[in-house]
């Protein structure tokens, strides 16, 4: 909130502006009265400024007329800035959070968010982010003033009756005892309703990412279900919310309408024993039933700011969710790398119950063609995946040209990288955009020569807007083939030392894997390329080949001469 303190401090101004008007409201009424019931209420300064020709009578309801206008329309205009202002930095505030929280889950690892999910993540930074101008705007603010004219209001009643003042200062501790007593109890119904709230939009999240499974498997009445049994329990817990909050109303309401009657009573028999006039008595019921409005919303902000303070408080959790890739303050830069890779006693594993690497070890000099097999779930991916730091090894090092990954800068890293990803990812652009995602700059020819070896540029060229056809969400409008060779292009296209392919080949046909074979063989000459495939054809232009077995990894062949070949 500190970047926003100069406009917060403004529309404090303004507020504080409106509390005199706000006092005022009732003098209109308590002159035209006193002039009726004969109480001559002219004020001295006022009476200068009543034309002569004016009955005492007319002067007066012209002043209370004049008085009422000048104090709507000041009130009005200021009320008119305050709502722009407040509007402006309540959405610049939240626009600055936001991106502040998705800056920071972007940095978060992958064992965070493969924990979390992504709907719970996305309600905190969409819904619950919002909540910090709730706190600053709907909340200090207003209780600041709402303070400020309670204090006017009790001051103006001693002035006219201090009797009447003491029924109002007994009221504000009771008022105060109730408040404290409900707080805590929103705050946890507050707690648990958001977090209902964020499993249901967890579920809907869930289920639309995945609805191909979810319709081929006929499960859309048990998704409903789901949906429907979380969206049921925030219900209930806001109907839970909604009965302490009435309840808490109904009880300030009743303190305060208990008070005005007391003060009815005593004020009345002040009138007649002429301690009061009719007009101050006016004033004194005015803002004893309007001190319900600076302590009710008191009170009532009270509890609404407990409710903004568990979303923010829930926001910020994830905001304080510590990076566990972290980068060193003095983090070394990389230009372009050779390649030399060095595993040395790593170890790995994601649930310490079962462990995926054990003490693995190997040393590669720079432009090695490594070939890695294993079985299903062997952890040839989380190998990989150690290299760019997506994870970190749970014991042991690995090096890049003799020095340690974690002293280089990630981004400088993960751009010594091509990838081609086991299970291709693309975005929802056109397919010369997806191909060219790490280097937007690139010319169509360089796409287009990209395409044509990872075989992609035939049946592009196919598709009615070739290049510039969309390709919906997540590539969603290519076939599985299809969206491998495109993101087999964008990765040859990106001109890294290291080239790490994840069953490239996977999805294609024999004749296409071939035909990419060969052409990625061009591309990996004087690359440190690793290659995880099931079929030889891929692992041909490995000089080396690795089983990872039971977390171990043992060498299948050697082709010394090569590697010699391919260091020189
Ligand atoms: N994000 C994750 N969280 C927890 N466990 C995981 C995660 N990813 C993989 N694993 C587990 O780690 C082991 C290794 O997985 P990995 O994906 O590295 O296997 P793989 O050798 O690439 O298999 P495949 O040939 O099927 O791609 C598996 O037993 C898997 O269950
Ligand atoms: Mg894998």
């Amino acid at each position: 909130m500190l970047p926003y303190s100069g406009l917060l401090s403004l529309i404090l101004f303004i507020e504080l502006l409106c509390i005199p008007l706000t006092l005022l409201v009732p003098v209109p009424l308590k002159l035209a009265i006193d002039s009726l019931t004969g109480v001559r209420a002219m004020p001295h300064f006022a009476a200068h400024w009543m034309p002569a020709s004016l009955s005492p009578q007319n002067a007066e309801l012209l002043l209370a007329a004049a008085l009422m206008l000048v104090a709507g329309v000041l009130q009005y205009v200021l009320s008119f800035f305050s709502w722009l202002l407040q509007t402006y930095t309540s959405e610049r505030m939240i626009l600055e959070f936001r991106s502040q929280l998705f800056q920071h889950v972007q940095r978060l690892s992958l064992t965070f968010h493969d924990r979390k999910g992504a709907g719970d993540t996305t309600y905190r930074i969409q819904n619950d982010a919002p909540a910090l101008s709730q706190i600053a705007l709907k909340g200090t603010i207003p209780a600041i003033t709402a303070v400020l004219t309670l204090a006017g209001m009790v001051y103006i009643t001693a002035r006219l009756d201090w009797r009447l003042a003491i029924i109002a200062l007994v009221l504000i501790p009771c008022l105060f005892l109730v408040t404290h007593r409900y707080s805590d109890r929103v705050h946890d119904e507050w707690t648990h309703v958001r977090e209902r709230d964020s499993r249901a939009m967890s579920v809907l999240n869930e289920t639309l990412s995945a609805l191909r499974v979810v319709k081929a498997f006929g499960q859309e009445r048990r998704e409903y279900r789901r949906y429907l049994v979380q969206s049921n329990r925030y219900v209930r817990g806001q109907m839970q919310l909604a009965f302490l909050q009435s309840s808490f109303y109904v009880l300030v309401g009743l303190t305060i309408v208990a008070a005005s009657a007391v003060a009815l009573v005593l004020g009345v028999r002040h009138v007649r024993t002429g301690l009061l006039t009719v007009g101050d008595l006016l004033i004194v019921m005015h803002y004893l039933s309007k001190l319900y409005e600076p302590l009710g919303m008191l009170s009532g902000k009270w509890v609404e700011v407990q409710a903004a303070l568990v979303s923010v408080g829930r926001a910020f959790t994830l905001l304080e969710e510590a990076p566990e890739v972290t980068e060193y303050p003095n983090a070394r830069g990389i230009g372009r790398a050779h390649g030399a890779i060095d595993f040395r006693q790593v170890s790995f594993h994601y649930d310490p119950r079962k462990p995926v690497l054990r003490e693995v070890s190997f040393s590669i000099p720079p432009g090695t063609h490594v070939g890695l097999l294993g079985q299903s779930g062997a952890g040839k991916t989380t190998l990989l995946s150690l290299l760019t730091r997506l994870y970190e090894p749970t014991a042991g090092n690995i090096l890049l040209d003799g020095v340690d990954l974690r002293e280089y800068k990630l981004a400088d890293l993960r751009d010594q990288f091509s990838i081609v990803l086991q299970e291709p990812v693309l975005f929802s652009t056109t397919i010369a955009e997806n191909i060219a995602y790490t280097c937007p700059q690139t010319s169509r020819s360089d796409v287009v020569q990209a395409a044509k070896m990872a075989n992609a540029h035939e049946f592009v060229m196919q598709l009615p807007e070739g290049y510039d056809t969309q390709v919906g969400a997540r590539g969603a409008s290519l076939s599985g083939g299809e969206r491998q060779r495109i993101s087999l292009a964008r990765a040859f296209l990106k001109n890294a030392p290291i080239l790490i392919l994840d069953e490239p080949t996977s999805s294609v046909d024999t004749k296409a894997e071939a035909e990419i074979v060969e052409a990625a063989e061009a591309l990996m000459r004087g690359r440190t390329t690793f290659v995880i495939s099931h079929r030889p054809i891929a692992l041909q232009h490995c000089q080396l080949q690795f089983e990872l077995k039971d977390g171990k990894l043992t060498p299948l062949s050697w082709d010394v001469r090569s590697i010699l070949n391919a260091e020189r």
